[in-house]
């Protein structure tokens, strides 16, 4: 594309995504032309699905340059919607390589600085010194409750409306769809029951044997109340979702499909947008868990078309919080569970039930900027390199619950030793210094249908801050048993 069509094709179809957050990260220009064409602050609030092709787009903030990638998905600012105020940068130049930085990253880790390897992350991941400094920087200034005609009261409610702006940018939709909770079940618990309140005896719900019990046991007790129908959607023998069973089991009674990005087991993705589209053409609500999905890659409900989706922040860097969306038209409907003097507005403030958990607001603010630092692209491609590297280096005596390339998977791994129980495997791999995961993580029906009784598997899961050199010492280490 010649540069000199740039500000018109940018005038006319650069409209910024809050979700395309694609490979930020500090990284020369070096000797590219920039042509400053727009100021994001002016974009502020704006959505739409175009993006510039074929160029390269680069962000400056403050003195720090990013880019972000090339080809047919070159994206807009990363951190767009957040620091809107960031000029946007287009060069014709080719792109360097960039290498991602692991031990730099583990730096902003004090937790990291210890001689155990994490690989349990799928349990809840470790929060960078950002996250914990933002969390007490919270209590030494603002701590106070909303609502108060002071200082530090109006800064807590200003917090509470930029975690709002924050995660709807992470989420990819409008900040009043969101609704902050302890956690993924607390709010799971919440919500099932306030949008099912009309529903009738007999009414059906289709959950997968892929969940965790978090997404099922929510429906199972609505239906327990109401005299509805939960049915389960199978998963094949490698793992995935089996689709036409799920339409199979579609009727016209089906009120909701709730099934999982991601498997918290055995890491096997499922295919978002087509399970949205089968529950519309039901006529039926698709209603996403997103929690193990969460530190490996960005959600956009809008764009996978889902009507509610929950993810916990304890997961992807941040506190033990929840956090969910729902479709704003839905949410007007439900009649929420909430005291009578508690603001209506924003709409998914009426699912949220007392007292925010402040200082964690500020912790989960302080998480998606750490996210947005590193970037997608550039975690995604760490976790595949290790995922792979994993994968080819399990000892014959392993046998591997799920699929085994990196293809529909995030790189969680469900496994058994030949010889061992899941509990004294995990338990030495812990004495040897690899913090590994053992049982059913309360993916119950995964584990039923892999045949596994109690003891389950070992789980091992990786994100972006595990090494090369971790990976391979777990692989010596199973080896060893
Ligand atoms: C896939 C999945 N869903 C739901 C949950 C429950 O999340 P929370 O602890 O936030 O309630 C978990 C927790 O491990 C999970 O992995």
């Amino acid at each position: 594309m010649a540069l000199e069509l740039l500000p018109v094709v940018l005038g006319d179809f650069l409209v910024p995504r809050p979700h395309d957050r694609a490979s930020a990260r500090v990284d020369p220009v070096g000797d590219s032309q920039p042509l400053v064409v727009g100021d994001l602050g002016q974009r502020r609030g704006k959505r739409g699905r175009d993006t510039l092709k074929g160029v390269v787009v680069v962000v400056q903030h403050d003195d720090v340059p990013r880019r972000a990638e090339t080809g047919p998905g070159a994206a807009v600012d990363p951190l767009f919607g957040r620091r809107g105020h960031a000029p946007i940068v287009v060069t014709s130049s080719p792109v360097s390589t960039v290498t991602y930085d692991v031990e730099a990253v583990r730096a902003r880790f004090s937790a990291l600085q210890r001689p155990l390897a994490f690989f349990d992350g799928p349990g809840g991941t470790q929060v960078p010194d950002e996250v914990i400094d933002a969390v007490s920087r919270y209590y030494r200034e603002s701590n106070a409750n909303v609502s108060g005609p002071y200082e530090t009261s109006r800064r807590t409610e200003a917090l509470v409306e930029q975690a709002r702006v924050s995660a709807g940018a992470f989420l990819g939709c409008s900040p009043d769809e969101i609704t902050f909770g302890a956690n993924m079940s607390t709010l799971a618990f919440a919500l099932t029951r306030a949008s099912s309140r009309s529903w009738r005896e007999g009414d059906e719900i289709l959950v997968t044997k892929l969940d965790h019990d978090a997404n099922v046991s929510p429906w199972l007790e609505v239906a327990h109340d109401k005299g509805l129908v939960v049915r389960f959607v199978e998963i094949r023998d490698d793992t995935t979702l089996d689709l036409e069973d799920l339409e199979r089991k579609l009727s016209d009674r089906t009120r909701v499909v709730a099934f999982p990005v991601a498997s918290n087991a055995v890491g096997t993705r499922t295919d978002v947008r087509r399970i949205a589209e089968l529950a519309h053409d039901a006529d039926a609500l698709a209603w996403a868990d997103a929690v193990h999905y969460g530190p490996h890659g960005p959600i956009d409900v809008a764009d996978w078309g889902v009507d509610l989706l929950i993810c916990s922040p304890y997961k992807f860097f941040g506190p033990h919080l929840g956090v969910a969306f729902g479709r704003v038209d839905l949410l007007e409907t439900w009649r929420p569970y909430k005291v009578r003097p508690a603001a209506d507005t924003p709409v998914g403030r009426r699912f949220e039930t007392g007292t925010l958990a402040h200082e964690l607001l500020a912790g989960f603010l302080a998480a998606v900027e750490y996210i947005d630092s590193i970037g997608w692209e550039a975690i995604k491609a760490h976790e595949r390199t290790l995922g792979e590297r994993f994968l080819n280096g399990l000892p014959e005596s392993v046998t591997l619950y799920g699929l085994p390339t990196m293809e529909s998977r995030v790189a969680t791994f469900a496994f058994n030793v030949e010889g061992m129980s899941a509990e004294e495997a995990a338990t030495r791999l812990g004495e040897a210094g690899y913090a590994v995961w053992w049982g059913d993580y309360y993916a119950v029906e995964v584990m039923k249908r892999l045949g596994l009784g109690d003891d389950g598997a070992v789980r091992a899961g990786i994100v972006h801050y595990n090494t090369a050199d971790e990976v391979d010492g777990l692989l010596s280490e199973i080896e060893r048993l």
